[in-house]
Parts: structure tokens; C-alpha cells; sequence
């Protein structure tokens, strides 16, 4: 078991009883995301924690994948998922880095509050996982979008980076990764994205963006 899956497993119920901290951008968020939403749709979640996103969504799409490093996280979305009747999301115990799907597969992949929790294994001078954004957009089909709510520590909190190994040594943070928004954009157009939309709710909160990929493309 990593240092990943044993962090979250352990933070799951907790992390389950916590309230949202920001409900007015979450509900945002949650109707800008339907907005692009279609009722024969195929969506994948990663880092989907809870659930709780999944199961709101449900409604509106064919299908949600939904994934998560963590094993305890996944059964408290499932047993959610069952005490709602919602049949239509697939909880699955699995890491955006092991998840093989063929290409053009989703319209619509959800990435929210995961990007910073990602290993950037590009050995690249961002810390942004480039490897995985790109990954991410070779799943999805031509004019899909990828949805993603990211705090990008290094707008605001740049010494973040000194303190985050520290806290991850002693257990009491997970694997933090400091980079900004531009770092972030740059990355989603170096792969291929457009920035069909992008919000933030004030100045320390997550960036809320949605990437497209081109109506055109079928693959690279
Ligand atoms: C901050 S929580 C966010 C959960 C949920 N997306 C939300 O917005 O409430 C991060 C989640 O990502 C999961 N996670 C961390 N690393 C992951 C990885 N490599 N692959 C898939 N899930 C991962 C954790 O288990 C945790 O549930």
C-alpha cells in the first residue's frame, strides 16, 4: 500500500463528514459543469473521493466511471450511491496513473481538487502533472471537456513548497504540489486544450476551468 492510499484511506470519514467550505461556488461549479452535460454522455471521475459530486451528476449523463486511490473512500461513495438508488456511477478503487482506456472513450472527465495531489513525473520545471493532463486528453473524444477545480498554491502561498514535504514526512499532509494558474493553463494548452471557461471565486480559492478538446481532433 502507498503513502497515498494509506494518507486518504485513513482521512476518508472524516473527509466524508466534512461540509463543503465554499457551498455558492461549489453549486456554481456543479451548474457550469452541467452545462455542458448531455443525457447519453460518458464521464469519468478521478479522485472522485466520496462520491458526492458523482452521485450529483448521475442525472444528467449515461454513465460515470468514478475513481479513487482510496479503497475506504470508495465504499463510503457506494454505500452513498445504494442509499440514493443511483445506478448509473461505477465506483472502482483505482489511481488516475493505472487507469488504461483506450483513446476517445469520455465526452466529459471531472478532475476536482486532485491536480495539486499529483506527482509531476515530466521532470519538467512546472510542477503541474503534464504527463497526466495529456493523458487525460487522449481519453476523451473530439469536443469532450475536462473539468477542473485546482488550488494552485503558488499564486499565493509560494512557500507552501518549503513547509509541504515537511507536513507530508510527518503524516499530516499528502503529496502538496505548488504551481500557479498560468502554470496550470499553460499546461491544458500545451496538450491540446482550449479554455472554454475559467473562474475563480476569490483570491485563495481553487481555479475552476474547463478545457475542450477540439471538435477536430481524434488524436495528439
Ligand atoms: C482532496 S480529495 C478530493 C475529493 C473530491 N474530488 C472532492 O472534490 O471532494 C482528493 C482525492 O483524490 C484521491 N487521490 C489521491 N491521489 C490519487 C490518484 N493518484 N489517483 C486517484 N485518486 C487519487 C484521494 O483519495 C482523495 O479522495
Amino acid at each position: 500500500m502507498t503513502t497515498a492510499t494509506k494518507f486518504w484511506d485513513k482521512i476518508a470519514e472524516k473527509y466524508s463528514k466534512k461540509p463543503i467550505s465554499d457551498e455558492p461556488s461549489y453549486q456554481k461549479k456543479l451548474q457550469v459543469t452541467q452545462g455542458y452535460f448531455k443525457p447519453d454522455m460518458q464521464v469519468l471521475e478521478f479522485g472522485c473521493g466520496t462520491g458526492s459530486t458523482a452521485i450529483i451528476h448521475a442525472p444528467y449523463v449515461k454513465h460515470i466511471r468514478a475513481i479513487d486511490i482510496s479503497a475506504n473512500m470508495i465504499a463510503i461513495a457506494q454505500s452513498k450511491a445504494t442509499a440514493q438508488d443511483i445506478n448509473n456511477v461505477t465506483f472502482e478503487q483505482l489511481t488516475i496513473e493505472e487507469l488504461d482506456v483506450e483513446d476517445c472513450t469520455y465526452d466529459a472527465v471531472l478532475g476536482l481538487s486532485i491536480l495539486h495531489l499529483l506527482e509531476n513525473k515530466e521532470n519538467a520545471i512546472t510542477a503541474v502533472p503534464a504527463s497526466l493532463i495529456a493523458k487525460v486528453y487522449q481519453m476523451l473524444k473530439p469536443g469532450g471537456v475536462f473539468a477542473t477545480s485546482t488550488a494552485c498554491l503558488g499564486d499565493n502561498m509560494p512557500w507552501f513548497k518549503i513547509i509541504a514535504p515537511i507536513g507530508k514526512f510527518l503524516g499530516f499532509f499528502p503529496l502538496v504540489k505548488v504551481f500557479k494558474v498560468q502554470e496550470l493553463v499553460t499546461s491544458l494548452t500545451d496538450a491540446g486544450f482550449v479554455i472554454d471557461y475559467q473562474w475563480q471565486p476569490g483570491k485563495n480559492k481553487a481555479v475552476f476551468i474547463v478545457a475542450k478538446k477540439d471538435d477536430t481532433k481524434s488524436d495528439s
